[in-house]
Order: C-alpha cells, then structure tokens, then sequence
C-alpha cells in the first residue's frame, strides 16, 4: 500500500481524505469521541505538510438524501475542537457549498462535507452510480487519502471507487491497523485466545469459522452464547435465540476439538432491565421465563485465566449487558484481563471500544483498540477488503 509520503510535496494541494467520524451520539451529544482521536495523526501530518484538507465521512445510517438527524456537525465541531483549528461544515456533500468551501481553504485548513450518506450514489450497488458520485469527490482534490479502517470493507463511493479515479495513499490509522491485523494473521504469537460477544451468532459465523483453524481458545460470551448453551442440550429460558443456527453451532463445537469455551455460570434476570433481580445461575439451571444477561463469575473467572496466558488476545463483543451495572461484571473481567497480557491484546470495533472506556479503562492499557469492528471481523474472516485492495499498488 502506499503511504502519504508516495504523494509527493503536499503544500497547497487539495487532499480528500475519508475517515471514520462515525461516534455515537446521544441527541447532539458524542458520548465516544474515539474514532474521531484515531482520526488526528493522519489530519495533523496532512496539515503540518500545508495540505487543503477535505474531509468524507459517514455518520449513521442516513437512507441516501439529507437527513439533519444524521448530519456530521457534533463531529466536525469536536474535530476542530481536538484539532484546535476552525473546521469548517459544508451543508452539503459535493454541492455548492463543498465546492465553494474547499475552494476558500488555505494551506493547512480542514473542511468536512456534510455525511456522504446523504448521496444516495455513496452505498449503491450500481457501479456506475457510485462512479458518477466518486468524480464529484475527485473534483474537489488532487490526491486522496483513505483513512477510514472501520469502512474498508464496505465498497463504498467514498472508500473505494474515489480511490481508482486519484493518486491515492492509506493513512496512517489505516496502515496501523492493518499492521496489528497482519499481526493477529500472519505473525501469530501463540497460544492465541480470541473472545467473541454480542448478540448474534449468525454475525460471527464466518469468523468463528476462520478462527477455528487458526486460534487456540475461542471464549464465546454475550447474546450469542445461548445458542450455543442450547446446542450442548441445555435450556436457556427467554435468553436470546437464533433457533435456526443450533445446528451449525452443534458442528462448530464438534469441530471444535476443546477451543470453544463456554461459560458455566450466567447471571439471568426475568426482563431485560437494568433494575430487573438479578441472579447467577448454572448454565445447566437457566430458569424458564429468565434471561441470561452476562455471563457468571466463574465462567469470568475461567475467561480471565486463559486471556492472562495467552501471547495474542483478539476481543470483539461485550460479555453481558455491559451499560447496565448488574450485568457488566463478565464485560469487565474480560477487559481487565486483556490489560495484563504478556504479548499483544487487540479490542476489536467501535462497540467494545467504547464499552472499555465506559467502563473507565484508558486506552493505552490494551495493545490496540481498533476503530473497525466489521472491518477487523471480517480482515479475520480472511476475506479482500475492497478498500485495502483499492490501495495496493
Ligand atoms: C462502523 O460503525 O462499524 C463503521 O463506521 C461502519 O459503519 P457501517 O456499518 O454503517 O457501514
């Protein structure tokens, strides 16, 4: 892949640049500015080389036209604001607005598009589509840079196809975080113990697939475990389900030869509350009309001793309901054993990432937090990433 420094001398030239601005709010409140900090070594060295930086980013889910719920103005101001330069909000993507604010900035000025998403050509299948709109970004610059990790997977107007019509370079969040993936992948230390949460198994099967060859242990927790506790026979009263995935899960664990390591205990609570009773039981006893909520401080326990042994730790997915207090424990006991690993502990994807830092661990406590959850996943699965490819020479 080439580097920034492949482009040339960049003062005065125009360089779009895609990142990852996609934080969670709560209404116009980012409740994890993470992803937007990744962001700033890329931005800083753009503009300490006197660049005129235009920034493409996503944010949500919008439906492919303009909608304000969606609209990239509480991450432009905190970039600015980490920045500490004027950073300037284009009310539209590749408008008039855009070309006319990106025709006023001076060398070393940010400008940030409104949400790409907001152009129904950015997510669509047609490539011709997407093409029409991925010239509208290459108008705006002379180079562009691809930064965004937790979008190379999605092959997208703005991470993909702009890439083929510019010079065009990885920064220098996307180079290290293919670097840890290479590390996970190709230069394995071993023993190597992955921990896989969240609600749904049929999300992870690809990766459980992969992994099974190439992991040690894989400790499945969260949401998906039940399926998996109903796959060895047990009952898992009203705890999350994917019926139609027990038989595909029952020839994992046959497969599985001892790597798959379930809980033993879970903490179960009749509602989905924060405040409904909570109590620990064995994974053999789930009450009917209980849910389980978190996995139990003996299986915590269990988890926390095979991280602590392990060279390598790859961590997607919380453990139980981690943002409520009565079921976090299994979340923090799991995080808390990646920070004492002798080797290198990865925290994979915006969800566990901000789930750590809820829970109050600073981020250089782990090896790496990735800012790409789907993206990381799915570099484990083995499979192109479309906008990783786009960059190789
Ligand atoms: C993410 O939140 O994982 C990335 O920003 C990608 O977003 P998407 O899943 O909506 O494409």
């Amino acid at each position: 892949m080439k580097s920034i420094t492949d482009l040339g001398d960049l003062r005065g030239k125009r360089v779009v640049i895609r990142c990852d601005l996609n934080v969670p709010l709560d209404g116009d409140t980012i409740t994890d500015d993470g992803r937007i900090k990744a962001s700033l070594p890329t931005l800083t060295l753009l503009r300490d080389a006197g660049a005129r930086i235009i920034v493409l980013a996503h944010l949500g889910r919008p439906k492919g036209a303009p909608d304000p719920q969606y609209s990239l103005a509480p991450a432009a101001k905190r970039l600015g604001e980490l920045l500490g330069a004027d950073v300037k909000l284009a009310d539209d993507v590749v408008g008039e607005s855009a070309k006319a604010a990106a025709d006023a900035l001076g060398d070393g000025d940010v400008l940030v598009v409104e949400n790409v998403r907001f152009e129904a050509g950015e997510q669509s299948k047609d490539e011709a589509e997407r093409t029409a709109l991925a010239e509208k970004y290459a108008a705006l610059g002379d180079v562009f840079v691809s930064d965004g990790f937790g979008v190379v997977h999605r092959k997208q107007a703005s991470v993909y196809d702009v890439a083929k019509l510019l010079p065009a370079a990885a920064g220098e969040l996307v180079k290290t975080e293919v670097e840890v993936m290479k590390q996970l992948t190709e230069q394995t230390q071993h023993p190597y113990v992955v921990v896989l949460g969240g609600a749904k198994v049929s999300d992870k099967l690809k990766v459980i697939d992969n992994l099974l060859a190439h992991a040690d242990k894989l400790l499945i927790g969260g949401g998906m475990v039940f399926t998996f506790l109903k796959a060895q026979g047990y009952e898992v009263g009203s705890s999350l389900l994917e019926e139609d995935q027990v038989d595909t899960v029952k020839g994992y664990l046959e497969r599985a030869a001892g790597k798959i390591v379930l809980p033993t205990d879970v903490v179960v609570a009749p509602e989905f509350k924060a405040d409904s009773p909570a109590t620990v039981v064995g994974v053999d006893a789930i009450p009917a009309g209980q849910m389980g909520l978190d996995i139990g401080p003996e299986s915590a326990k269990a988890f926390a001793a095979e991280i602590e042994a392990a060279k390598t730790v790859f961590w997607n997915g919380p453990m139980g309901v981690a943002e409520w207090e009565a079921f976090a424990g299994g979340t923090k006991a799991v995080a808390e054993a990646l920070t004492k690993v002798d080797g290198l502990s990865v925290v994979g994807g915006g969800d566990s990432a901000a789930a750590v830092r809820d829970l109050g661990f600073a981020d250089d406590a782990f090896g790496h937090i990735s800012t790409g959850g789907g993206a990381s996943l799915e570099y484990l699965e083995g499979k192109e990433l479309p906008g990783l490819a786009v960059l190789e020479d």
